[in-house]
């Protein structure tokens, strides 16, 4: 009798504990909303049109992308040069974008990760764009200042489906087209636009739309529309994507993914300057608060029981499951995981732990993703769970990567992240409890 007594509280001081890492979590993960994300999306440089070694071209280029690294800082986030404008076969015309949310030191540290990426992942090309989560590089031997470029469109998509899809189909593009046309109209010098709206209860479509400030409103516009109008083809039900176009983006997801206290007021009158910002920062606190409360009072309900029950199951995990269950929409089938990473072969891993091992994938949309797979053996859970809570808890809130769901399927538990070229194995080796992120954003 002492002895279950004595097991209770150990329990709830776990519990605790628990509770208090998911806390520090969710305030790592806000802050780490707002911190630079340096991965590398998408590159794009035609193979046909080249330049030596060693030639006036490649010395250009080079002098260009350190002229765009350390002008980086520029006020609206864009910025056009030109390098070699004395020789017109050896000009260099290139420019940048940061996203429209980005502060002045994330869009540098951003331009400058690009600027050193694009020689390795375009060599010898001499025009080629490259894609960062938030900027973008483009140079070209052909002035490109005030040209609406087209072409390429690239589509990159969050694998997860949601349901209700023609529901969902149709307010992402009322939302995509609200985000676009304040992109075209919006105020300052950025071409940058937002919108928010609820899809659920629990699932909120955040959406994006931005074009390089060079563009007329129609040429913004348009290119906006040719954006929009691919995601049907692309990414129907899914339930995020980007389309990348040299001119233009979009975003869409179901999670803030941008910062939303940092996106300029369109110009319209406003009275009360304080008033969108107090009333982004009630959502705030409503988001911070109320995710909380319903985390307390789930543990509390969970203590309860488990204080009502004669016979304690220490290795019962009911947090877990009840979070598992709400966030199926993220979730991966097996055999998608098998076939991204080569039926788990061992080519494909990256490394193991105590918890498992960690493979690297890639999904059949090219997305390259590190798959954690939890070891089957009986032993785990609770006490599992919890040494990844406090690994979570060690870490700096810049190491977080993004969690893009999780498969379960029999004995199988799954983690899948984005994958993170150049980074150390353990980036990956974490992060149970950012489930709760989706779950409640
Ligand atoms: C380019 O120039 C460097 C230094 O002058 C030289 O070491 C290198 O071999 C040259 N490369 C080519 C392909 O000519
Ligand atoms: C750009 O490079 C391509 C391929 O080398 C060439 O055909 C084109 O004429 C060049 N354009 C300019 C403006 O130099
Ligand atoms: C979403 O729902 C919340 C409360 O349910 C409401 O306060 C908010 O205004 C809604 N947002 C939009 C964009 O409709």
């Amino acid at each position: 009798m002492i002895h279950q007594k004595q097991m209770l509280h150990h329990f709830k001081f776990s519990t605790t504990v628990y509770v208090f890492f998911c806390f520090t979590l969710i305030i790592t993960i806000i802050t780490t909303q707002a911190a630079t994300d340096l991965s590398f999306i998408q590159s794009y440089c035609p193979n046909t049109n080249t330049f030596s070694s060693n030639t006036t071209y490649q010395t250009n280029l080079n002098k260009l992308l350190s002229i765009l690294s350390s002008n980086s800082t520029n006020k609206n986030g864009f910025y056009y040069t030109t390098v070699g404008a004395n020789n017109p076969v050896n000009t260099v015309y290139g420019a940048f974008l940061c996203r429209g949310d980005r502060t002045q030191k994330e869009c540098k540290d951003c331009v400058s990760a690009a600027s050193n990426q694009i020689p390795q992942k375009c060599p010898k090309a001499k025009e080629s764009v490259i894609w960062l989560a938030e900027c973008m590089i483009r140079y070209s031997n052909v002035s490109f200042f005030n040209v609406a470029a087209e072409v390429p469109v690239l589509a990159l998509m969050n694998t997860g489906t949601v349901m209700e899809q023609n529901r969902f189909m149709q307010l992402l593009a009322d939302t995509m087209n609200a985000a676009a046309v304040e992109a075209v109209n919006g105020g300052g010098d950025k071409k940058f636009g937002t919108k928010v709206a609820n899809f659920s209860s629990f699932q909120t479509l955040y959406t994006l739309a931005q074009c390089t400030p060079d563009l007329s409103n129609s040429g913004c516009e348009k290119c906006l529309k040719i954006a929009t109008n691919y995601i049907p083809s692309c990414c129907s039900g899914k339930q995020g994507a980007r389309v990348l176009i040299p001119s233009c983006n979009i975003r869409y997801e179901l999670y803030p993914f941008y910062h939303e206290l940092n996106v300029p007021a369109p110009d319209e009158p406003r009275p009360n300057p304080q008033g969108k910002k107090s009333r982004n920062s009630v959502v705030l606190i409503v988001a911070i608060v109320a995710p909380i409360v319903i985390i307390l009072l789930l543990t509390l309900f969970v203590c309860w029981i488990i204080s009502k029950m004669k016979r304690i199951k220490f290795n019962s995990v009911p947090q877990e499951s009840v979070e598992i269950s709400r966030v199926e929409f993220l979730q991966f089938d097996f055999d998608t995981i098998a076939t991204a990473t080569n039926n788990f072969s061992g080519d494909n891993k990256l490394g193991e732990g105590g918890f498992g091992e960690v493979y690297k994938g890639m999904l059949f949309n090219g997305q390259e993703i590190a798959v954690k797979r939890l070891s089957r053996s009986s032993g785990q859970g609770i006490e599992e769970f919890k040494n990844e809570v406090v690994l979570v808890a060690k870490l700096q809130h810049r190491n977080l990567v993004r969690i893009l769901g999780f498969c379960l399927d029999g004995e199988e538990k799954m983690l899948i992240y984005e994958f993170m070229p150049n980074k150390s194995l353990d980036y990956f080796l974490f992060g149970v409890c950012i489930k709760i992120h989706f779950l409640i954003f």
